[in-house]
């Protein structure tokens, strides 16, 4: 049975690729901060394991690392994320922005640096790291946004120079946009559905090849440039 980990499980676009992994029989490592709460995440059928994992938190991270080490994961999917405070320049919170580098750029390669060997180990060595186009410098007209697209554009960094150190264990690393999607952080009027994002991006991950290693994917599976 192949095995995903997905972190932010408990809501949007975490939990829907929970779901969906599960429906399709896989074993579902689901992360989240407060499972007690994870009412949506509990009540999906399938082999879901729930964790209780806060991704700033390294000495969690060792935790369950070590909790589940006998566990090959197929998918590593570092999909918490954090959109910071939305401030003009001139008013930027710079406590804020320093958080949200912890969990959006530092999170994803805590994950990897933890769960390197559970990858290593399995069949298909797939980290895919939930980034967003806001993180690509040639794809920023309108400016602004300074702590969510510097926090992005650093994942996307981490993303590149993970995908050539892990090449040497087989291990294939992109980088996704999903959309600017309905979920909590995108908002109920964005133009995508949570289910066309992951749905899209299922099918990008089933066909990424070790060729595509350190590229960055939008969710209809068309290259994103940096
Ligand atoms: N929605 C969009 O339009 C859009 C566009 C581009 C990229 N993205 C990216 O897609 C990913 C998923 O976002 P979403 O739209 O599904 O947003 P969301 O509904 O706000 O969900 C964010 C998830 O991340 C978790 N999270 C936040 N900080 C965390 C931390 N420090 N440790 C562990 N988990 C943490 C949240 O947990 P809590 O519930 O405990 O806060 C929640 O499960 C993010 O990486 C986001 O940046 C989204």
């Amino acid at each position: 049975m192949p095995t995903v980990l997905i972190t932010g499980a408990n809501k949007g676009i975490g939990l829907a690729f929970a779901k969906s992994f599960a429906v399709d029989g896989w074993k579902v490592h689901a992360c989240c901060r407060q499972p007690d709460k994870a009412v949506d995440l509990k009540s999906i059928e399938g082999n879901v394991a729930l964790h209780k994992l806060e991704v700033t938190d390294g000495l969690r991270l060792a935790g369950l690392a070590r909790e589940i080490i006998d566990e090959p994961i197929d998918i590593l999917i570092n999909n918490a994320g954090y959109f910071g405070p939305r401030m003009p320049f001139g008013e930027t919170d710079y406590d804020d922005w320093a958080y949200t580098f912890l969990v959006n750029s530092m999170g994803p390669l805590r994950m990897a640096e933890h769960f390197v060997e559970h990858v290593a180990r399995s069949e298909r060595r797939l980290i895919v790291n939930i980034s967003s186009k806001m993180g690509s410098l040639s794809a920023n007209e309108s400016g602004g946004g300074y702590v969510y697209r510097s926090s992005k554009a650093a994942l996307n960094m981490v993303s590149k120079s993970l995908a050539i150190d892990l090449q040497e264990k087989g291990i294939s690393v992109i980088a996704v946009h999903p959309g600017h999607v309905q979920t909590d952080m995108g908002g109920e009027d964005a133009p995508v559905s949570i289910s066309k994002s992951v749905s899209g991006l299922r099918k990008v991950i089933t066909k990424v090849t070790e060729a595509d290693t350190g590229k960055f994917f939008n969710y209809d599976g068309s290259i994103i440039p940096w």
